[in-house]
């Protein structure tokens, strides 16, 4: 007789899809990427993705999309006005997200740039559950300051806390006390927080941070590019949300909050699109007279009408349990992998990407040669798969110009959605470990070209000698 599921040993995960379509992989010698990365700059934004093995550089706009996706790109309707897509999209984020708005935007930060403006005066301060490049720009143009308001425990690579990217409301209140409420106008509260590690909010926090906005009468902006996976880690180890489904937590997440931001590129699912969405209607009414000038007319915001098909697709399909479970368990599977094999990476695993702690692998290069964008060019170098810097140069400068000096100096392996294998997350693997086990022939970088703004982008860097 079988036995009862609950008294079995527990399986492993696997996909749930099987491959239709397959993309070839090139492979380079180790003298091509060499030569690559020199031209590059030592920079991998600057690689051409053709010299590129397994692509770990972001899970922006890189998923594979399913059949039905596909086929919902040839049910565009390609109106300037009114297309059918936009209200499909509409109903979808007012059913899975809570949010009765929507103007669409070409990605993310064609919405944070809209709700920057509309939001923040001069001299108004934004308090946010760790920056973001782009997010913190935008708030930077409008006039406002950026302020950090993450739990410590965020900013220490080793802490091994299950709700890394907490608020500590602690730090609001000491916002508050120095400038006034009058001065916020609005908690920026991103969800699987990217910079810190792919770590989550606990749903706690978001309450009790939504009773503090509404004391203070402070709106709550949500920064919701990787909702799903927040909630996915909120089912797994939050007390009284197991039997809870992924999309019943998205929603109780998202309805706590009074608008958001979203890049679609990144949980939803799509290779490009992002919208702005709110419950406000005057809100509502003042982006659409803005987002006609900047994206487009207030239903399509710079996509197609099949981008926006293909999200309203992938939105249901992001937030299926089956597939975050296998989505974070193949993360969860590399950052293993690495910590077996001795290598320092950010605990606990995120939902999106596992992180090198390139200051500990590097401990001879000073935090001013940029360890961790050194240490992500010898990684191509070794084995073709191409990462990110999170570090000092992700971070930039101040408004005095001098360098924001992060305590994290780390290397991004994000992982795209549905894209690779486990055997392409082994391959990773030994790569990372065999350049880590000879760090100390990676040596430091400088710039010889820095941009203005977001230099991580188009920055050049030569080896120190
Ligand atoms: N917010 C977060 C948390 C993000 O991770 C990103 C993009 C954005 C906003 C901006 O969205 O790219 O569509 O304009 N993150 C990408 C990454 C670029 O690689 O982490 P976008």
């Amino acid at each position: 007789m079988v036995q009862p599921a609950t008294t079995r040993r527990q399986r492993s995960w696997a996909e749930p899809f099987k491959i239709k379509m397959v993309e070839l992989l090139k492979t380079t010698t180790a003298e091509e990427r060499q030569r690559a990365i020199a031209e590059a700059g030592y920079n991998t934004f600057l690689l051409k993705s053709q010299d590129v093995y397994i692509d770990l550089l972001t899970d922006s706009g890189v998923s594979a999309m399913s059949d039905r996706q596909w086929a919902g790109m040839m049910l565009g309707d390609e109106a300037y006005a009114g297309s059918a897509n936009f209200y499909h999209l509409e109903a979808t984020v007012r059913e899975c997200y809570s949010y009765r708005h929507t103007v669409p935007t070409h990605q993310g930060r064609g919405a944070e740039h809209i709700l920057s403006r509309l939001l923040i005066k001069p001299g108004d301060y934004v308090p946010g559950n760790m920056y973001f490049t782009t997010t913190r720009l935008h708030q930077e143009l409008a006039g406002g300051t950026f302020v950090d308001v993450i739990v410590d425990e965020a900013h220490d690579a080793q802490h091994e806390g299950l709700f890394k990217g907490n608020v500590d409301i602690a730090k609001l209140d000491a916002l508050v006390a120095r400038v006034g409420a009058e001065r916020i106008p609005y908690v920026s509260l991103a969800t699987c927080v990217n910079m810190a590690g792919g770590q989550p909010v606990s749903m706690a926090n978001i309450k009790a941070l939504r009773a503090w906005c509404d004391k203070h009468g402070v709106r709550l902006v949500h920064d919701m590019t990787r909702v799903a996976e927040n909630a996915y880690f909120i089912q797994q180890r939050e007390a009284g949300y197991a039997h809870r489904s992924v999309a019943s937590i998205v929603h109780e997440i998202c309805a706590q909050t009074d608008a958001a931001t979203m890049s679609a590129k990144k949980d939803a699912l799509v290779n490009i699109g992002g919208f702005l969405a709110m419950n406000d209607d005057d809100l509502y009414r003042r982006a659409c007279d803005m987002i006609v000038v900047y994206e487009g007319l207030h239903t399509y915001g710079g996509l197609a009408g099949r981008d926006m098909e293909a999200m309203a697709i992938g939105i249901r399909e992001s937030i299926d349990d089956n597939h975050i479970k296998a989505r974070v368990g193949q993360v969860e599977y590399l950052g293993k992998k690495l910590e077996d094999a001795g290598v320092p990476i950010v605990r606990p695993v995120g939902g999106h990407a596992v992180f090198l702690d390139a200051k500990r692998i590097l401990p001879h290069v000073p935090q001013a040669q940029y360890p961790a964008q050194a240490l992500a060019a010898a990684l191509y170098v070794d084995s073709g798969v191409r990462a990110m810097e999170r570090g000092v140069v992700s971070a930039g400068r101040d408004a005095e110009g001098r360098d924001h000096m992060p305590r994290l100096e780390l290397v991004r392996l994000t992982i795209p959605r549905r894209v690779y294998t486990q055997a392409h997350m082994d391959v990773v693997a030994e790569s990372v470990i065999e350049v880590a086990e000879h760090a100390r022939d990676v040596r430091g970088l400088r710039f010889t070209y820095e941009p203005d703004v977001l230099r991580f982008f188009l920055g050049r860097f030569e080896p120190v000698a």
